[in-house]
Formats: structure tokens, C-alpha cells, sequence
């Protein structure tokens, strides 16, 4: 896609002196009022280097750069030169990339030849996948498909919390109290009662908590028994999981949890100690980063067992020794800030180069405002539960409005699920804020029923005008120039830099509120332009645009893991 911003910066180039065209194409702004012009280009810090009076500057540029039919006008207004874009030009450009290339002309090349990887999710194992996984997961998600857009190659990396003390609890458990077809039934559940049982018993008798720990250290010495029933606890967990991930349509290359990196660490405990970084403390192993603001890490506990900090340490390593990454980021809640300040710190002490590229995304936390769903003692809000009945809701409101020829199942299922998604990557990320039903499923809302609609609503005039392959040659993009159009077409044109800058800042948002503008902007445009009319050239040509529009909505909702279903 042409830039204009570098292209104006060209020109002016040709026209200032004394300055480069990287520092004019800093100075150009996008004004925020349409009347002021696509570009505008303030005069003051001129004023120095021409030495004139920065309206008298506007002025003279203003003159020169009205020759160049890029525009349609150029105006002076006090110190500023506003420059209004030759719309049919504009217009033709982009609407004309995007039905050569379709939504993927939003991708770009810039992640050509490195890789990234993307840990999110990462649930713990035999422990209810509930509403705050929601956050990582999605997030996540939509970040890996932005860094696909981009052009990076991904690795989807899920760091289950499948190893600590808790499993010789559980396992201890299961041998007094459990039985094998509740476990199969439902895992996580049955598995969560028998830790909540463990810690009830143990209350009473004490000796418990000496089983659970010989217990995990034959665990962690691999003694077969233990290994089966933990193997068997994480398949069993995994297949949970794996419910939620098939909903929501997201996929993983790697389940290498913290399990993985439990023969891995001996090595930095090791280097920690032969660079003198290690110090003792009661039996402990830590590192000391009171200097940096940054507390102390526990390395290793005082009967030598490592920690969550430790596997992290390791996993890194490995992840840069095996994908030579580019980046390594980290789709994890904002409480952990501390713990990857902590261990980025502890790698770039050990002389990694590449600390930095390992990058923590934090996220503020989800709260529910209906209390009936609220997290009380032990009833815990399952993420699946929360589909399933967003899916159902959705169901009632489909149903309710009569649609004919619709499968209504599948459409409740996208839109249903979709809603929670967008609703969930609607906010900036760093927020805290309140799960709300009526917000998740408002159909004219800043909502993912909202957006799909829209994108149904562009399908459905394609369908009725009948546009088939080949439909859009020789557009006659002078057509498209009323105002509705050109806002649109604009958003349009921003689209690829949208999606740039929400990889840049890890922020799905940004793409979630870009095409909540470009729904907008399309209904406006579809309330105040007739599109299907008699004259062809002008029908074609509103169509060329609607066809844009379905496609950058339809790519914007797969930046977020959303499905845009062609009717609803
Ligand atoms: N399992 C952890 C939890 O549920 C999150 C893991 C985050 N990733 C990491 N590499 N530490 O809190």
C-alpha cells in the first residue's frame, strides 16, 4: 500500500531545506478535524532554518505543493499547510489493493525471516480452567495472529503448570480417597476435590503432609507409580483443556510445562554459583537483587527442590537454544510483574545476550459483576460454563428474531463465543475490568455481535447484487467520493499500519477498536448512500467498496481469533 505520509514527506523534502525528509515525516500530524485536511504540516519549528515567519513559511509551501496532483487542495491556515488528498486517487488506491489481495493486504513483511514466540495460557494442571485464564488465553491468541500477519514465523508455546508439591498431595489423595471413574468423568473437578479433601485431612492428622512430600520426591525421582498417576492426572486435565481451546478455535505447538525444565536446571544453579551470584540464606539458595529494587529470588529451597523462578530460567534458555527467537514474549496477569523482572534480570546477569528479547505482556484482571457468578468459597466460575452459556444466550436472541434458512446452532456458536472474545480484547489489555452479559451480547453496541453483524450485512448486499468473480473490473472510483465513503475508504487505508502498531504494543485492542470505526463508518456510509442503484458504473463502484469493507472486517475478527459468519 502507498504511504502517504512518507510520500508528502518526499515532496516537502524537495521543498524545505535544511531538513531531512525523517524529521519532516515526523512533524507531519493527521489532523483530527476532517476540515483541516488528511495531513498538516505545522510551520513553527521552520520558522529557525528559513528564517520567516512560520504563516509566511505555510504560505510559500502551500503554493508549491498545490501543483502536485497528489492533491486536491492545499491550504495555508496560520502557521499551518493542510493537505486534503485527491480522493479519487486515494480511493482507487486502496479500494483497488484490497479486491486484488483481500484482507491480507493488512499483512506486511516485516517479520520476514525470525521467530517469536508466544507463551499464553498456561493453565496449572488439575486446576479449574475458569474466567481469569480467559484473559492470557485470548490475548494471547490474538497476539500470535497479529505476529503471523506481520510475517513472523510463531511458535505457540502453552507452559502448563504441571509440576510443584501439589501433586504429591493429589496423588496422595487419590490413593485414600479416590477411584478412578470419577477422575475419568470429570478431572479437574473430582481432582480439585481431592486437594481441597487432602487439605481438610490433613488438618486433623498431620502426618499427611509427610506422605505428600515423599510422595512428590519419588515423583521427581521418576519412581514409575508416581509418574503414571501424574501422567494420567495431566492427560486427563489436558483433555479439559483441549474443550475449551477446540471452542474457542486456538491451537498450540508446544504443552512443554514446567515438568519439561525439571531435569534442566541443575546448569543455573551451577553458573548462578560459579559467577558468584548465588548466596545462602537458612538452607536456601538465592539471588540478591536488592540493588536493582528487584527483592530477592528463591533459586532453590532448602531441601534443594527448585522453583517456579528456576523453570523459568531454564525455559528460556531452552526456547533460545532451540528457536533461536527473536522474540520471546509472555501473555501473563500483571501480579507476576515482579517474578519476570526478577528472572529477565537473573538471565542478563548470566551474560544472555538476548535477556531483553524475552518480553513480559501483562494484563489487569477480570471481575464479575453478577453475582450469581461470582468466585465464592470453592465455586469457582469455569471459562467453559461461560461459552456455553454465552452460546445459549445468544441462541434466545437469534431464535427470538425469527430467521429463516439460518443454522442457528453454528451461527449462536461464533457469535456467542465471539462476543466473549471481543469483549474480552476490547479494552486495553493493562485494565482491570467487569465481565457484563449485557455489554458481551448488545447487538448495536462497540460489540462482536455488533461487528459481525455489519459484516453479515456487507455479505448479504454482495449476495443480493449478485457479484460474482469478475464482477469488479474497470471501477469507476470518481463514483466513491461523497463523504461517507471517504471516511471509510480511509479507515481502510489505515488498516495495515493498525495492525503494525498493535503488534508493536502487543494490544489487540487497538485492531478491536479499528474495526468497531470501520463497522461504523460502513453504516454510515450504508444510511446515507443509496448502494444498489439503477446506474451500474456507480453501483459497481459502491459495491468495490463494500467488498473491501467485508473483507478488512472479516480479516480485523481473525486478528482476534473471531469467526465472521456470512449470515446472521
Ligand atoms: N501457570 C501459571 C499460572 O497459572 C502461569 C505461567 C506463566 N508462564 C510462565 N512462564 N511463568 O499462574
Amino acid at each position: 500500500m502507498i504511504n502517504y505520509k512518507v510520500e508528502i514527506a518526499k515532496l516537502l523534502s524537495e521543498i524545505i531545506e535544511g531538513l531531512s525528509q525523517e524529521e519532516i515525516l515526523a512533524m507531519l500530524e493527521v489532523p483530527a478535524n476532517e476540515d483541516m485536511g488528511d495531513y498538516a504540516l505545522p510551520c513553527f519549528k521552520l520558522a529557525k532554518v528559513m528564517r520567516k515567519a512560520p504563516p509566511l513559511i505555510a504560505k510559500g509551501i502551500a503554493e508549491k505543493l498545490s501543483e502536485n496532483e497528489m492533491f486536491e487542495k492545499v491550504e495555508q491556515v496560520n502557521a499551518y499547510v493542510n493537505m486534503f488528498l485527491s480522493k479519487k486517487d486515494v480511493v482507487s488506491h486502496v479500494v483497488g489493493e484490497i479486491l486484488e489481495k483481500g484482507g491480507d493486504f493488512a499483512n506486511s513483511n516485516e517479520g520476514e525471516g525470525k521467530t517469536v514466540i508466544v507463551e499464553f495460557s498456561s493453565p496449572n494442571i488439575a486446576k479449574p480452567f475458569h474466567i481469569g485464564h480467559i484473559r492470557s488465553t485470548v490475548i494471547g491468541n490474538s497476539i500470535n495472529l497479529i505476529y503471523r500477519a506481520l510475517g513472523y514465523k510463531v511458535v505457540r508455546f502453552n507452559h502448563l503448570g504441571d509440576y510443584g508439591t501439589q501433586f504429591g498431595k493429589m496423588i496422595v489423595a487419590y490413593r485414600h480417597w479416590g477411584n478412578e471413574e470419577d477422575v475419568k468423568a470429570e478431572p479437574i473437578k473430582t481432582l480439585l476435590h481431592y486437594y481441597t479433601k487432602f487439605h481438610e485431612e490433613a488438618e486433623k492428622d498431620p502426618s499427611l503432609d509427610d506422605e505428600a512430600r515423599a510422595t512428590f520426591t519419588k515423583l521427581e525421582q521418576g519412581n514409575p507409580e508416581e509418574v503414571k498417576l501424574w501422567q494420567w492426572f495431566r492427560d486427563e486435565s489436558l483433555k479439559e483443556f483441549n474443550r475449551v481451546y477446540d471452542m474457542l478455535g486456538i491451537e498450540f505447538d508446544s504443552y512443554k510445562g514446567e515438568s519439561f525444565y525439571s531435569d534442566k536446571m541443575p546448569r543455573f544453579v551451577t553458573m548462578l554459583k560459579e559467577k558468584g551470584l548465588l548466596e545462602e540464606s537458612q538452607g536456601a539458595n538465592i539471588v540478591n537483587l536488592e540493588d536493582k529494587g528487584l527483592g530477592v529470588a528463591l533459586i532453590t529451597k532448602s531441601d534443594g527442590s527448585t522453583l517456579y523462578i528456576t523453570r523459568d530460567i531454564a525455559a528460556a534458555v531452552y526456547r533460545k537454544e532451540t528457536y533461536d527467537f527473536y522474540k520471546n514474549i509472555y501473555v501473563v496477569a500483571s501480579q507476576q510483574n515482579l517474578h519476570f523482572q526478577q528472572w529477565i534480570e537473573i538471565i542478563e546477569m548470566l551474560g544472555f545476550e538476548w535477556a531483553r528479547d524475552c518480553v513480559h505482556v501483562p494484563f489487569g484482571l477480570v471481575s464479575l459483576e453478577d453475582g450469581t457468578m461470582s468466585t465464592r468459597e470453592g465455586r469457582v466460575v469455569f471459562l467453559e460454563d461461560v461459552l456455553n452459556k454465552s452460546v445459549e444466550k445468544t441462541k434466545e436472541i437469534i431464535a427470538e428474531k425469527n430467521p429463516e434458512g439460518l443454522d442457528i446452532d453454528k451461527i449462536a456458536k461464533d457469535v456467542g463465543i465471539g462476543a466473549v472474545v471481543f469483549q474480552e480484547l476490547s479494552n486495553n489489555r493493562i485494565k482491570d475490568y467487569v465481565f457484563s452479559w449485557d455489554k458481551v451480547l448488545n447487538f448495536d453496541g462497540e460489540t462482536g455481535p455488533y461487528v459481525q453483524y455489519t459484516h453479515a450485512r456487507a455479505c448479504s448486499l454482495l449476495r443480493k447484487a449478485e457479484v460474482a468473480d469478475g464482477y469488479f473490473v474497470d471501477v469507476d472510483y470518481g463514483k466513491l467520493t461523497g463523504d461517507a465513503s471517504f471516511r471509510l475508504v480511509k479507515l481502510l487505508y489505515q488498516f495495515p499500519e493498525i495492525v503494525a502498531d498493535a503488534g508493536a504494543k502487543y494490544e489487540p485492542s487497538i485492531v478491536t477498536r479499528h474495526i468497531v470505526d470501520i463497522a461504523q463508518a460502513f453504516n454510515r456510509f450504508y444510511h446515507d448512500e443509496h448502494i444498489l442503484v439503477d446506474d451500474e458504473a456507480e453501483k459497481k463502484a459502491k459495491l468495490a467498496l463494500v467488498y473491501a469493507t467485508k473483507e478488512s472486517i472479516a480479516k480485523g475478527l481473525s486478528l482476534l481469533g473471531i469467526v465472521a459468519p456470512e449470515k446472521m
